[in-house]
Protein backbone atom coordinates (compact mmCIF):
# COMPACT_ATOMS: atom_id res chain seq x y z
CA UNK A 1 0.00 0.00 0.00
CA UNK A 2 1.38 3.63 -0.85
CA UNK A 3 2.44 5.25 1.95
CA UNK A 4 -0.13 8.37 1.56
CA UNK A 5 -2.80 5.44 1.99
CA UNK A 6 -1.35 4.49 5.07
CA UNK A 7 -1.81 7.57 6.25
CA UNK A 8 -5.25 8.38 5.76
CA UNK A 9 -6.28 4.42 6.70
CA UNK A 10 -4.91 5.14 10.13
CA UNK A 11 -5.26 8.64 10.99
CA UNK A 12 -7.70 8.15 13.53
CA UNK A 13 -8.54 9.36 16.88
CA UNK A 14 -6.28 7.16 19.35
CA UNK A 15 -4.91 7.90 22.97
CA UNK A 16 -1.39 8.97 23.73
CA UNK A 17 -1.23 6.31 26.07
CA UNK A 18 0.73 8.22 29.22
CA UNK A 19 -2.06 5.77 31.32
CA UNK A 20 -3.88 3.19 30.89
CA UNK A 21 -6.91 3.04 31.39
CA UNK A 22 -6.91 6.52 29.38
CA UNK A 23 -8.32 9.67 31.58
CA UNK A 24 -11.49 9.26 30.07
CA UNK A 25 -12.33 5.62 30.81
CA UNK A 26 -11.67 6.11 34.55
CA UNK A 27 -14.59 4.70 36.02
CA UNK A 28 -13.56 2.87 39.47
CA UNK A 29 -13.15 5.77 41.44
CA UNK A 30 -11.16 5.43 44.54
CA UNK A 31 -12.14 7.29 47.99
CA UNK A 32 -9.11 8.83 49.16
CA UNK A 33 -8.47 6.13 51.51
CA UNK A 34 -8.63 3.88 49.20
CA UNK A 35 -5.65 5.80 47.53
CA UNK A 36 -3.39 5.93 50.14
CA UNK A 37 -3.61 2.37 50.75
CA UNK A 38 -2.67 1.68 47.41
CA UNK A 39 -0.10 3.92 48.12
CA UNK A 40 0.76 2.39 51.41
CA UNK A 41 0.89 -1.02 49.86
CA UNK A 42 3.11 0.02 46.70
CA UNK A 43 5.42 1.02 48.76
CA UNK A 44 5.67 -1.91 51.33
CA UNK A 45 8.82 -2.98 49.57
CA UNK A 46 12.18 -2.41 51.19
CA UNK A 47 13.34 -1.37 47.49
CA UNK A 48 10.35 0.88 46.32
CA UNK A 49 10.73 4.29 45.74
CA UNK A 50 8.11 7.73 44.89
CA UNK A 51 8.42 10.60 42.69
CA UNK A 52 6.81 13.71 43.38
CA UNK A 53 5.28 15.97 40.88
CA UNK A 54 4.21 19.63 41.66
CA UNK A 55 1.47 21.92 39.42
CA UNK A 56 1.57 25.39 39.37
CA UNK A 57 -1.10 26.11 37.10
CA UNK A 58 -0.65 30.28 36.43
CA UNK A 59 0.30 31.70 33.33
CA UNK A 60 0.52 35.22 32.34
CA UNK A 61 -0.49 34.45 28.74
CA UNK A 62 -2.40 32.33 27.27
CA UNK A 63 -0.69 30.19 24.35
CA UNK A 64 -3.38 29.68 21.76
CA UNK A 65 -2.49 25.76 21.57
CA UNK A 66 -1.63 24.78 24.65
CA UNK A 67 -3.67 21.63 26.28
CA UNK A 68 -2.39 21.90 29.48
CA UNK A 69 -4.33 22.61 32.78
CA UNK A 70 -4.05 26.21 33.56
CA UNK A 71 -4.71 29.51 34.51
CA UNK A 72 -4.11 32.75 33.16
CA UNK A 73 -3.24 35.63 35.25
CA UNK A 74 -0.86 38.34 35.91
CA UNK A 75 -1.77 38.67 40.00
CA UNK A 76 1.26 37.41 41.78
CA UNK A 77 -0.19 37.68 45.32
CA UNK A 78 -1.45 34.80 44.25
CA UNK A 79 1.75 32.84 44.48
CA UNK A 80 2.43 32.61 48.57
CA UNK A 81 -0.90 31.05 49.53
CA UNK A 82 -0.71 28.49 46.56
CA UNK A 83 2.64 27.50 47.64
CA UNK A 84 1.42 27.12 51.14
CA UNK A 85 -1.42 25.19 50.16
CA UNK A 86 1.16 22.56 48.49
CA UNK A 87 2.91 22.66 51.77
CA UNK A 88 -0.27 21.95 53.53
CA UNK A 89 -0.78 19.02 51.29
CA UNK A 90 2.53 17.05 51.37
CA UNK A 91 1.63 17.19 54.87
CA UNK A 92 -1.60 15.68 54.85
CA UNK A 93 0.62 13.11 52.88
CA UNK A 94 2.96 12.61 55.51
CA UNK A 95 0.44 12.25 58.32
CA UNK A 96 -1.31 9.89 56.06
CA UNK A 97 0.50 7.38 54.75
CA UNK A 98 3.85 6.79 56.67
CA UNK A 99 5.74 4.77 54.21
CA UNK A 100 6.63 7.55 52.18
CA UNK A 101 8.84 8.84 55.06
CA UNK A 102 10.40 4.93 54.64
CA UNK A 103 11.17 5.09 51.39
CA UNK A 104 13.45 7.64 49.37
CA UNK A 105 11.96 10.21 47.21
CA UNK A 106 13.45 9.45 43.69
CA UNK A 107 12.49 12.72 41.57
CA UNK A 108 10.72 15.84 42.19
CA UNK A 109 9.31 17.48 39.16
CA UNK A 110 8.10 21.03 38.83
CA UNK A 111 5.55 21.51 36.37
CA UNK A 112 3.04 23.89 34.67
CA UNK A 113 1.24 26.07 33.87
CA UNK A 114 4.52 27.93 34.29
CA UNK A 115 6.24 26.82 37.57
CA UNK A 116 8.57 30.24 36.80
CA UNK A 117 5.86 32.18 37.72
CA UNK A 118 6.71 31.85 41.46
CA UNK A 119 9.10 34.62 41.74
CA UNK A 120 12.82 33.14 43.25
CA UNK A 121 12.14 34.00 46.51
CA UNK A 122 8.91 32.47 46.67
CA UNK A 123 10.45 29.28 44.83
CA UNK A 124 12.78 28.99 47.44
CA UNK A 125 10.14 29.57 50.63
CA UNK A 126 8.45 26.54 48.65
CA UNK A 127 10.90 24.25 48.04
CA UNK A 128 13.69 24.50 50.72
CA UNK A 129 10.55 23.76 53.42
CA UNK A 130 9.35 20.18 50.85
CA UNK A 131 12.48 19.21 50.54
CA UNK A 132 13.05 19.22 54.69
CA UNK A 133 10.24 17.10 55.30
CA UNK A 134 11.29 13.79 52.60
CA UNK A 135 13.84 11.46 52.39
CA UNK A 136 16.07 12.10 49.43
CA UNK A 137 17.42 9.13 48.02
CA UNK A 138 21.02 9.10 46.83
CA UNK A 139 20.25 9.42 43.20
CA UNK A 140 17.52 12.13 43.60
CA UNK A 141 16.62 14.39 40.48
CA UNK A 142 15.03 17.08 40.41
CA UNK A 143 13.61 19.00 37.37
CA UNK A 144 11.59 22.17 36.32
CA UNK A 145 9.06 23.47 33.19
CA UNK A 146 10.69 26.65 32.16
CA UNK A 147 8.71 29.15 30.11
CA UNK A 148 12.34 31.39 28.27
CA UNK A 149 10.01 34.51 28.32
CA UNK A 150 9.71 34.29 32.32
CA UNK A 151 12.44 33.08 33.46
CA UNK A 152 15.24 35.14 34.89
CA UNK A 153 18.88 34.14 35.81
CA UNK A 154 18.05 34.72 39.32
CA UNK A 155 15.52 32.16 39.42
CA UNK A 156 17.55 29.46 37.91
CA UNK A 157 20.34 29.73 40.50
CA UNK A 158 17.70 29.65 42.77
CA UNK A 159 16.61 26.00 41.60
CA UNK A 160 20.07 25.28 41.29
CA UNK A 161 20.60 25.89 44.31
CA UNK A 162 18.16 23.70 45.89
CA UNK A 163 19.81 20.61 44.05
CA UNK A 164 17.76 20.89 40.72
CA UNK A 165 19.81 19.41 38.04
CA UNK A 166 17.44 19.56 35.01
CA UNK A 167 15.86 22.19 33.14
CA UNK A 168 13.08 21.80 30.14
CA UNK A 169 12.41 24.77 28.26
CA UNK A 170 9.23 25.32 26.02
CA UNK A 171 10.20 26.28 22.82
CA UNK A 172 7.39 24.74 20.75
CA UNK A 173 8.94 26.34 17.56
CA UNK A 174 11.87 29.37 16.39
CA UNK A 175 9.45 30.79 13.81
CA UNK A 176 8.10 34.38 13.93
CA UNK A 177 4.88 33.64 12.00
CA UNK A 178 4.14 30.39 13.55
CA UNK A 179 4.72 32.17 17.27
CA UNK A 180 2.37 34.81 16.40
CA UNK A 181 -0.11 32.27 15.58
CA UNK A 182 -0.09 30.79 19.14
CA UNK A 183 0.76 33.71 20.42
CA UNK A 184 4.24 33.15 22.25
CA UNK A 185 6.55 35.32 21.11
CA UNK A 186 9.65 34.31 21.71
CA UNK A 187 13.08 35.15 20.29
CA UNK A 188 15.78 32.75 19.58
CA UNK A 189 18.26 35.01 21.49
CA UNK A 190 15.64 34.43 24.56
CA UNK A 191 16.01 30.32 24.29
CA UNK A 192 19.52 30.35 23.99
CA UNK A 193 20.43 32.67 26.79
CA UNK A 194 18.23 30.50 29.15
CA UNK A 195 20.23 27.25 27.38
CA UNK A 196 23.43 29.29 28.18
CA UNK A 197 22.71 30.36 31.65
CA UNK A 198 21.27 26.99 32.53
CA UNK A 199 24.43 25.12 31.54
CA UNK A 200 27.08 27.48 32.88
CA UNK A 201 24.68 26.62 36.47
CA UNK A 202 25.82 23.02 35.88
CA UNK A 203 22.13 21.84 35.11
CA UNK A 204 23.18 18.28 34.00
CA UNK A 205 20.26 18.03 31.20
CA UNK A 206 18.68 20.54 29.25
CA UNK A 207 15.26 19.40 27.72
CA UNK A 208 13.46 21.40 24.48
CA UNK A 209 9.97 20.94 24.21
CA UNK A 210 8.69 21.16 20.71
CA UNK A 211 6.01 20.69 18.56
CA UNK A 212 5.29 19.54 14.94
CA UNK A 213 2.25 20.31 13.21
CA UNK A 214 1.33 23.84 14.66
CA UNK A 215 -0.53 26.32 12.15
CA UNK A 216 1.60 27.20 8.96
CA UNK A 217 4.62 24.85 9.70
CA UNK A 218 6.31 24.10 6.50
CA UNK A 219 9.17 21.52 5.44
CA UNK A 220 11.21 24.48 5.39
CA UNK A 221 10.47 26.14 8.87
CA UNK A 222 10.53 22.56 10.55
CA UNK A 223 14.29 22.08 9.17
CA UNK A 224 15.03 25.63 10.40
CA UNK A 225 13.24 24.60 14.07
CA UNK A 226 15.50 21.42 13.74
CA UNK A 227 18.97 23.70 12.81
CA UNK A 228 18.54 26.16 15.27
CA UNK A 229 18.02 23.21 18.36
CA UNK A 230 21.22 21.35 17.03
CA UNK A 231 22.71 24.77 17.77
CA UNK A 232 21.98 25.04 20.95
CA UNK A 233 22.64 20.87 21.44
CA UNK A 234 20.15 20.14 24.53
CA UNK A 235 21.02 17.04 26.01
CA UNK A 236 16.96 15.59 24.69
CA UNK A 237 14.15 17.09 22.87
CA UNK A 238 10.42 16.10 23.59
CA UNK A 239 9.21 16.68 19.50
CA UNK A 240 5.29 16.19 20.24
CA UNK A 241 2.56 15.88 18.09
CA UNK A 242 0.48 19.00 18.19
CA UNK A 243 -3.06 18.15 19.99
CA UNK A 244 -5.47 20.05 18.40
CA UNK A 245 -7.57 21.35 21.71
CA UNK A 246 -11.23 22.44 20.44
CA UNK A 247 -11.79 23.87 24.30
CA UNK A 248 -9.65 26.89 22.99
CA UNK A 249 -12.18 29.07 21.18
CA UNK A 250 -10.87 29.80 17.95
CA UNK A 251 -11.84 33.69 18.71
CA UNK A 252 -8.96 33.33 21.02
CA UNK A 253 -6.94 32.30 18.20
CA UNK A 254 -5.21 33.32 15.32
CA UNK A 255 -5.26 30.37 13.26
CA UNK A 256 -7.97 28.50 11.36
CA UNK A 257 -8.05 24.53 11.57
CA UNK A 258 -6.89 24.71 7.83
CA UNK A 259 -3.96 26.07 8.78
CA UNK A 260 -2.86 22.99 10.80
CA UNK A 261 -0.90 20.66 8.36
CA UNK A 262 -2.60 16.76 8.77
CA UNK A 263 -2.14 13.09 8.13
CA UNK A 264 0.90 12.51 6.02
CA UNK A 265 1.86 16.19 5.49
CA UNK A 266 2.11 16.50 9.33
CA UNK A 267 4.20 13.52 9.68
CA UNK A 268 6.53 14.17 6.83
CA UNK A 269 7.31 17.92 9.17
CA UNK A 270 8.23 15.20 11.97
CA UNK A 271 10.23 13.13 9.37
CA UNK A 272 12.17 15.62 7.99
CA UNK A 273 13.13 17.28 11.94
CA UNK A 274 14.11 13.26 13.04
CA UNK A 275 16.16 12.98 9.99
CA UNK A 276 18.05 16.30 10.73
CA UNK A 277 18.18 15.34 14.58
CA UNK A 278 19.41 12.07 13.60
CA UNK A 279 22.14 13.21 11.21
CA UNK A 280 23.35 15.97 14.02
CA UNK A 281 23.90 12.43 16.57
CA UNK A 282 20.35 12.64 18.36
CA UNK A 283 18.82 8.88 19.16
CA UNK A 284 14.75 8.98 18.44
CA UNK A 285 13.30 7.19 22.17
CA UNK A 286 9.59 6.30 21.92
CA UNK A 287 7.32 8.04 20.04
CA UNK A 288 8.13 11.29 20.00
CA UNK A 289 11.71 11.89 22.07
CA UNK A 290 15.44 12.16 21.41
CA UNK A 291 18.16 12.34 23.08
CA UNK A 292 21.93 12.94 23.04
CA UNK A 293 24.20 9.60 23.59
CA UNK A 294 25.04 10.70 26.77
CA UNK A 295 21.73 11.96 27.90
CA UNK A 296 20.34 8.97 31.01
CA UNK A 297 17.31 8.67 28.62
CA UNK A 298 19.20 7.54 26.16
CA UNK A 299 20.61 4.87 28.35
CA UNK A 300 17.74 4.23 29.95
CA UNK A 301 16.58 2.96 26.59
CA UNK A 302 19.33 1.24 25.57
CA UNK A 303 18.95 -0.60 28.46
CA UNK A 304 15.50 -1.64 28.51
CA UNK A 305 14.55 0.61 31.51
CA UNK A 306 12.95 3.28 29.83
CA UNK A 307 9.24 4.23 31.37
CA UNK A 308 6.38 6.59 30.71
CA UNK A 309 4.28 8.24 32.94
CA UNK A 310 1.92 11.11 33.01
CA UNK A 311 4.79 13.30 31.86
CA UNK A 312 6.03 11.18 28.73
CA UNK A 313 8.93 8.70 28.67
CA UNK A 314 11.06 8.85 31.48
CA UNK A 315 14.41 7.26 33.08
CA UNK A 316 13.23 7.96 36.73
CA UNK A 317 10.68 4.51 37.29
CA UNK A 318 9.52 4.61 40.98
CA UNK A 319 6.38 2.85 42.02
CA UNK A 320 4.63 5.52 43.63
CA UNK A 321 3.92 9.17 42.35
CA UNK A 322 2.53 11.87 43.98
CA UNK A 323 0.77 14.49 42.45
CA UNK A 324 0.24 17.97 44.40
CA UNK A 325 -1.45 21.27 43.40
CA UNK A 326 -4.76 21.82 41.47
CA UNK A 327 -5.79 19.29 39.08
CA UNK A 328 -2.49 16.87 39.26
CA UNK A 329 -2.74 13.41 38.91
CA UNK A 330 -0.79 10.62 40.75
CA UNK A 331 -0.33 6.99 40.30
CA UNK A 332 0.89 4.03 42.10
CA UNK A 333 0.67 0.41 40.73
CA UNK A 334 -3.22 -0.20 41.39
CA UNK A 335 -4.74 2.71 41.63
CA UNK A 336 -4.59 6.18 39.67
CA UNK A 337 -5.93 9.59 41.14
CA UNK A 338 -6.66 13.35 40.18
CA UNK A 339 -6.86 16.38 42.82
CA UNK A 340 -9.51 19.07 41.91
CA UNK A 341 -9.21 20.63 39.39
CA UNK A 342 -10.94 24.13 39.93
CA UNK A 343 -8.73 26.21 42.14
CA UNK A 344 -11.20 27.42 44.66
CA UNK A 345 -12.60 24.17 45.37
CA UNK A 346 -8.56 22.66 45.65
CA UNK A 347 -8.09 25.80 48.09
CA UNK A 348 -11.46 24.76 49.92
CA UNK A 349 -10.62 21.28 50.46
CA UNK A 350 -7.46 21.81 51.81
CA UNK A 351 -8.02 24.41 53.80
CA UNK A 352 -10.62 21.87 55.46
CA UNK A 353 -7.14 19.82 56.13
CA UNK A 354 -8.77 17.21 53.33
CA UNK A 355 -6.85 15.56 50.25
CA UNK A 356 -8.34 17.19 47.33
CA UNK A 357 -9.59 13.87 45.84
CA UNK A 358 -11.71 15.19 42.31
CA UNK A 359 -11.39 11.53 40.94
CA UNK A 360 -9.30 8.96 39.86
CA UNK A 361 -9.66 5.15 39.16
CA UNK A 362 -8.79 1.55 40.91
CA UNK A 363 -7.38 -0.78 38.56
CA UNK A 364 -8.78 -3.87 38.30
CA UNK A 365 -6.18 -7.37 37.69
CA UNK A 366 -7.20 -6.91 33.57
CA UNK A 367 -6.15 -3.15 33.65
CA UNK A 368 -3.36 -4.01 35.65
CA UNK A 369 -1.98 -6.27 33.06
CA UNK A 370 -2.94 -4.13 29.83
CA UNK A 371 -1.35 -0.80 31.53
CA UNK A 372 1.84 -3.29 31.67
CA UNK A 373 1.50 -4.51 28.21
CA UNK A 374 0.92 -1.16 26.48
CA UNK A 375 4.26 0.59 28.69
CA UNK A 376 6.02 -2.34 27.02
CA UNK A 377 4.71 -1.51 23.44
CA UNK A 378 5.17 2.59 23.72
CA UNK A 379 8.72 1.91 25.36
CA UNK A 380 10.19 -0.81 23.94
CA UNK A 381 8.59 -1.44 20.63
CA UNK A 382 7.67 -5.11 21.32
CA UNK A 383 5.50 -7.19 23.36
CA UNK A 384 5.34 -10.55 25.02
CA UNK A 385 1.42 -11.78 24.44
CA UNK A 386 -0.06 -13.81 27.37
CA UNK A 387 -1.77 -16.54 25.79
CA UNK A 388 -2.91 -18.30 22.15
CA UNK A 389 -6.15 -16.81 22.91
CA UNK A 390 -4.56 -12.95 23.10
CA UNK A 391 -2.43 -14.23 20.17
CA UNK A 392 -5.94 -15.21 18.17
CA UNK A 393 -7.41 -12.15 19.07
CA UNK A 394 -4.43 -9.90 18.19
CA UNK A 395 -4.60 -11.54 14.98
CA UNK A 396 -7.71 -10.73 14.47
CA UNK A 397 -8.07 -6.98 15.65
CA UNK A 398 -4.20 -6.08 13.77
CA UNK A 399 -4.72 -8.08 10.98
CA UNK A 400 -4.56 -4.95 8.44
CA UNK A 401 -1.90 -3.49 10.22
CA UNK A 402 -0.12 -7.04 10.06
CA UNK A 403 -1.28 -7.41 6.30
CA UNK A 404 0.46 -4.02 5.99
CA UNK A 405 3.67 -5.10 7.28
CA UNK A 406 3.27 -2.37 10.43
CA UNK A 407 3.45 -5.15 12.43
CA UNK A 408 5.17 -8.39 12.84
CA UNK A 409 3.88 -11.44 15.07
CA UNK A 410 6.12 -13.78 15.87
CA UNK A 411 5.01 -16.80 18.17
CA UNK A 412 3.90 -15.22 20.63
CA UNK A 413 5.49 -11.76 20.52
CA UNK A 414 4.56 -8.82 18.55
CA UNK A 415 6.76 -6.11 17.30
CA UNK A 416 6.47 -2.86 15.46
CA UNK A 417 8.06 -2.60 12.36
CA UNK A 418 10.56 0.44 11.11
CA UNK A 419 7.91 1.24 8.90
CA UNK A 420 5.00 0.98 11.61
CA UNK A 421 6.46 3.10 13.96
CA UNK A 422 4.15 6.31 13.13
CA UNK A 423 1.16 3.57 14.41
CA UNK A 424 2.16 3.03 17.21
CA UNK A 425 -0.71 4.17 19.15
CA UNK A 426 -2.95 2.40 16.81
CA UNK A 427 -0.60 -0.67 17.57
CA UNK A 428 -1.73 0.00 21.40
CA UNK A 429 -5.27 0.07 21.33
CA UNK A 430 -5.44 -3.48 20.42
CA UNK A 431 -4.63 -3.76 23.98
CA UNK A 432 -7.04 -1.07 25.24
CA UNK A 433 -10.02 -3.68 26.51
CA UNK A 434 -12.05 -0.64 27.93
CA UNK A 435 -11.94 1.31 24.57
CA UNK A 436 -12.60 -1.66 22.64
CA UNK A 437 -15.48 -2.53 24.89
CA UNK A 438 -17.06 0.88 24.49
CA UNK A 439 -16.13 3.72 21.76
CA UNK A 440 -16.66 6.99 23.07
CA UNK A 441 -19.58 9.16 21.64
CA UNK A 442 -17.83 12.54 21.34
CA UNK A 443 -14.46 13.30 20.05
CA UNK A 444 -12.19 13.04 23.00
CA UNK A 445 -8.77 11.51 21.55
CA UNK A 446 -6.30 13.38 19.18
CA UNK A 447 -5.71 12.10 15.58
CA UNK A 448 -3.30 9.33 16.03
CA UNK A 449 -0.67 10.85 13.47
C1 LIG B 1 3.19 22.78 30.77
S1 LIG B 1 3.72 23.01 29.22
C2 LIG B 1 5.32 23.83 29.29
C3 LIG B 1 5.83 24.65 30.36
C4 LIG B 1 5.83 26.14 30.22
N1 LIG B 1 4.53 26.63 30.56
C5 LIG B 1 6.16 26.69 28.85
O1 LIG B 1 5.25 26.99 28.12
O2 LIG B 1 7.33 26.85 28.56
C6 LIG B 1 4.31 21.44 28.72
C7 LIG B 1 4.45 21.18 27.22
O3 LIG B 1 3.32 20.54 26.72
C8 LIG B 1 3.32 20.70 25.30
N2 LIG B 1 1.95 20.97 24.83
C9 LIG B 1 1.04 21.77 25.41
N3 LIG B 1 -0.12 21.79 24.68
C10 LIG B 1 0.07 20.96 23.63
C11 LIG B 1 -0.74 20.55 22.53
N4 LIG B 1 -1.98 21.01 22.37
N5 LIG B 1 -0.21 19.67 21.63
C12 LIG B 1 1.04 19.20 21.80
N6 LIG B 1 1.86 19.55 22.81
C13 LIG B 1 1.39 20.41 23.72
C14 LIG B 1 4.20 21.89 24.98
O4 LIG B 1 5.33 21.47 24.25
C15 LIG B 1 4.59 22.39 26.34
O5 LIG B 1 5.90 22.91 26.39
S1 LIG C 1 2.43 26.55 26.81
FE1 LIG C 1 3.15 26.95 28.86
S2 LIG C 1 2.98 29.19 29.09
FE2 LIG C 1 1.76 28.66 27.31
S3 LIG C 1 -0.32 28.47 28.13
FE3 LIG C 1 0.63 26.39 28.09
S4 LIG C 1 1.47 26.10 30.09
FE4 LIG C 1 1.07 28.30 29.85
Amino acid sequence: MKVTDLFKKYDVPAPRYTSYPTVPYWSDNPTTQDWLDSVSSGLKSAESSWSLYLHIPFCETLCTFCGCNTSITKNHKLENPYSQRLLQEIDLYLKNCPELLKRPLKSLHLGGGTPTFLSAANLKSLLQPLLSKVRRGSEFEASVEVDPRRTSQEQLETLASLGFNRVSLGVQDFDSEVQRLINRVQPFAMTKTITDQSRALGFASINFDLIYGLPKQTLDSITDMAQKTIELRPDRIALYSFALVPWIKPAQRLFKDDDVPQGQAKRELYERARDLLLNAGYQEIGMDHFALESDSLSKAHQSGKLHRNFMGYTDQKTEVMIGLGVSAIGESPTCFHQNEKILTRYEERIDALKLPTLRGHKLSKDDQTYRQQILELMCTGKVSLLDQDQVNDIKTYLAPMLADQLLILQENQLQVLPEGKPFLRNACMAFDKRLREKSPHTRIFSQAL
